[in-house]
């Protein structure tokens, strides 16, 4: 149990007419205070899913709870009611996106957003608040970019806006869906040193997503590989990297360049994931997987392993 987040058993399905997507499926994780958990896995997988999830950012309909708990600063998420979410969203929770452009208001400054953002939850923001949080994403000249709107800055500039809006109100959780997906890669480094500084200075806890497991490794202390909907590794980043227990997990792995460099054994990943609309019996990684055997027809459930690791497969 993390006194930050804990997520047990939860399921997340979206209801459409050709058959609910069962894009989470029973998940249970945590997120530590001052920790990056790094969420990888390839697109489709659910992982945007399961970050909007958390903070209750998707639409309902189509999105449904299907069961579980999500457990933040020992409340559960989604037994509030909208007004009580409200409040913890921003001030407790601080969510990034991987399109900056649609995170902030086009008709209002950068400043008067930040202002709004206190406003909405009937805080003062005191003089100076504006610029501080803006030179605390190190962005400079920060009275120039408190008085442009978004189109006027660049994208880089945006993603660091868009961060502080997001640590605006001293949330302890920041959630970033593929926070520099959508930006140059020049420009990518600078982002993610920018959380990481911000995990630091305040302590926060963060779940950090992209479907790009080596990005991840090089962010992450701990790592949770998800797989059609289900989390199949969680583990320190560093054992994960040095010795991957899951095959998903060794195939993501085997696809870095670096990492597999000497190693020569990894297979790579052939196939795609399966139809969240009718997953598969037993492990939904068997398709693809080249370690299958015949108990593999019945579905693994994450098992403990030693030094905080734990892996749902029958033949690691
Ligand atoms: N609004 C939606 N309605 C129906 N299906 C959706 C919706 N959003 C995502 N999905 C489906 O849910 C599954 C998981 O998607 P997503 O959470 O976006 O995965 P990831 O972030 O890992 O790429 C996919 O099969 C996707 O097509
Ligand atoms: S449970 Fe079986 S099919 Fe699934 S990943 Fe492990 S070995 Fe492969
Ligand atoms: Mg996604």
């Amino acid at each position: 149990m993390s006194d930050l987040l804990t997520i047990r058993s939860l399921s997340v399905h979206y209801r459409r007419r050709d058959g609910d997507v069962k894009a989470v499926r029973s998940v249970s994780l945590d997120v530590r205070a001052g920790e990056t958990l790094g969420l990888a896995g390839e697109s489709g997988c659910g992982k945007s899913t399961l970050a909007m999830a958390i903070p209750r950012l998707l639409p309902q309909p189509p999105a449904e709870y299907a069961g579980g708990k999500i457990v933040f600063e020992g409340r559960d998420l989604i037994s509030l009611s909208s007004e009580e979410l409200r409040q913890i969203r921003g001030a407790g929770i601080g969510v990034v996106f991987q399109d900056p452009f649609s995170a902030l208001n086009p008709v209002l400054t950068v400043g008067e957003q930040i202002k709004e953002a206190f406003s909405a939850h009937v805080r003062p923001c005191p003089p100076g608040t504006v610029e501080d949080l803006l030179s605390r994403v190190r962005l400079p000249d920060a009275v120039r970019i408190a008085r442009g709107y978004p189109h006027q800055l660049s994208g880089g500039q945006r993603q660091r806006a868009v961060i502080a809006l997001a640590i605006a109100l001293g949330p302890r959780l920041l959630i970033a869906d593929e926070p520099t997906t959508a930006l140059d890669v020049t420009l990518q480094g600078g982002i993610l040193d920018l959380l990481d500084g911000l995990k630091k200075e305040m302590g926060l806890g963060v779940l950090l997503v992209s479907h790009n497991i080596g990005l991840l490794s090089e962010r992450a202390d701990r790592l949770a590989v998800m797989y059609a909907g289900e989390i199949v590794e969680v583990g320190p980043a560093g054992q994960v990297l040095a010795g991957a227990f899951h095959p998903y997990t060794r195939g993501l792995l085997a696809s870095l360049p670096r990492l597999s460099a000497g190693r020569g054994k990894l297979p790579t990943l052939a196939g795609q994931p399966p139809d969240l609309r009718n997953p598969p019996e037993g492990c939904a990684f068997r398709a693809r997987c080249p370690r299958a055997i015949p108990a593999c027809g019945v579905s693994p459930s994450l098992g403990a392993k030693e030094g905080g690791r734990s892996v749902a497969c029958h033949n690691p």
